[in-house]
């Protein structure tokens, strides 16, 4: 008996690649059968820097970052935008982000080193993640950034030492698990009671840390922060989450006469990873949000706090593809076609780990119909190593390029070296010019690391 799960039949939908520019690069355009993204075909970039590759779309990038200043900043003069490096993080990501005045949000020492190599200043940095090493608390702290997202009492009180020994007091946010199970998958909900992430207001724990900062020498309590989740597509979520996190804070004010000075609220905004998603806007996002601040400020006579709000997703998932070559194609008449790339869950994990959909289409055959149901599946050695499953594409070819869109966010950044793959590399596209980002691993990458 098969234990695996039933494949559901659907017709093809007989799209060709101009009907999925919804979820594609907004400079990506189909002209002629010619697809081209900053001004580049992508059967040229294909050619010059081999696949599997990344293409990043540098306009996207920078209009996603200057939108959310825009509507933010028409909202709610006191925001601040924090890009979220963990869904993609490389030196030349920073360099664009520090140049759109935003700041980064790092979640590790890792991370933290990148945005060193591109001299992002550190006063625009926050230090984030729910077990900092001591390694990594001493290395935020020496490199000066603005404020720890803290989230366990053993942090707290790691950060208040080592500050004070270096004669330093570190500003700290309490990362809040205000208890909202947000409309998404449960591997990216991070607010609801059952959570590895921050402080519960339930339980007490919320309060015991803001006694245990506000006497902390070392450290100085500047404000609250939340992150309900990601792929949110529904914006009541952020509004109950602000309404508990103003509630719990004019609870403090009243018991201990602490004035949050911060508020952050996370990131989180849905994208749209097919052409049937609909997710809400920047500008509804910054509407629903500063609506919630601006209600609560008023109902608890509450001062505005300085807003910080810490998009990754939405800022570069539909900036970047994954561009793929063809190595075979196999027919299992009426169950499906299996249609194998050079990569695979390796460079996109995703559609193992929540089931997540994608967009995709065979570039150099963009203006055919998308006339076969497949799964594009990856080289390595497991069933669930599928890129996208069961969905409509062009009847293909051994040596075709395929193009799956929306792969910006939490693709390269998730990336492993299962079966001793090689990583791809990146490129960023802009105005008719290509350059490498990311080259490429080699072996030699790989058993640099062996002691041979
Ligand atoms: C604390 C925190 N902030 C921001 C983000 C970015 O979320 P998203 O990429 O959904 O915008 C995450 C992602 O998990 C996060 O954990």
């Amino acid at each position: 008996m098969s234990i695996a799960p039933e494949r559901e039949h659907i017709a093809p939908d007989n799209l060709k690649a101009v009907d999925l520019l919804k979820v594609a690069p907004s400079s990506m355009q189909i002209t002629g059968g010619k697809v081209t993204i900053g001004g580049v075909d992508l059967l040229d970039i294909a050619r010059d820097y081999g696949t599997a590759l990344f293409v990043y779309d540098e306009q996207h990038i920078r209009r996603q970052l200057r939108e959310y200043v825009r509507q933010f900043a028409s909202c709610y003069p006191q925001s601040h935008i924090v890009y979220a490096a963990k869904a993609f993080c490389s030196v030349a990501m920073d360099h664009i982000v520090a140049e759109e005045g935003c700041l980064v949000d790092v979640a590790s020492g890792g991370e933290l080193a990148f945005a060193k190599a591109a001299s992002f200043p550190m006063d625009r940095v926050l230090s984030q993640g729910n077990n900092k090493t001591p390694r990594e608390i001493a290395e935020c702290v020496d490199a000066g950034v603005r404020c720890f997202v803290v989230d366990t009492h053993e942090e707290l009180e790691r950060i208040s030492a080592y500050a004070l020994e270096n004669g330093k007091v570190q500003p700290v946010v309490l990362r809040i698990c205000p208890g909202i199970e947000a409309d998404t998958h449960a591997y990216i909900q991070t607010a609801n009671e059952d959570s590895k992430f921050g402080f519960n207001i339930r339980n007490g724990a919320a309060e015991e840390a803001t006694k245990l900062a506000l006497s902390l020498e070392g450290v100085e309590l500047v404000g609250y922060h939340c992150h309900i989740g990601s792929q949110i597509f529904e914006l009541k979520s952020y509004v109950e989450a602000i309404g508990t996190m103003f509630a719990y804070m004019n609870y403090i004010r009243t018991e201990y006469g602490f004035v949050a000075k911060n508020l952050d609220l996370g990131g989180g905004l849905g994208i749209a990873y097919t052409i049937y998603d609909s997710p809400s806007t920047i500008a509804q996002l910054a509407q629903a949000i500063a609506g919630a601040v601006h209600d609560n400020c008023a109902h608890y006579d509450y001062p505005y706090p300085d807003l910080y709000v810490e998009p990754g997703r939405s800022i570069v998932a539909n900036a970047g593809i994954t561009l793929y070559t063809v190595g075979s194609v196999k027919e299992n008449p009426g169950i499906c076609t299996y249609v194998a790339v050079d990569g695979g869950m390796t460079d996109n994990i995703r559609t193992a780990l929540y089931g997540s959909k994608y967009e995709a289409f065979v570039v150099n055959r963009a203006d055919e119909p998308r006339s076969i149901i497949c799964d594009v599946v990856g080289k390595h050695c497991e069933s669930g190593d599928v890129i996208v499953k069961n969905r409509s594409l062009q009847k293909c070819k051994p040596g075709d390029i395929i193009c799956v869109l929306g792969t910006g966010a939490y693709c390269n950044e998730m990336a492993s070296n299962y079966n001793k793959q090689v990583r791809p590399g990146i490129v960023m596209v802009s105005n008719g010019e290509v350059r490498e980002i990311v080259r490429r691993e080699t072996y030699e990458d790989l058993l640099r690391r062996e002691v041979l």
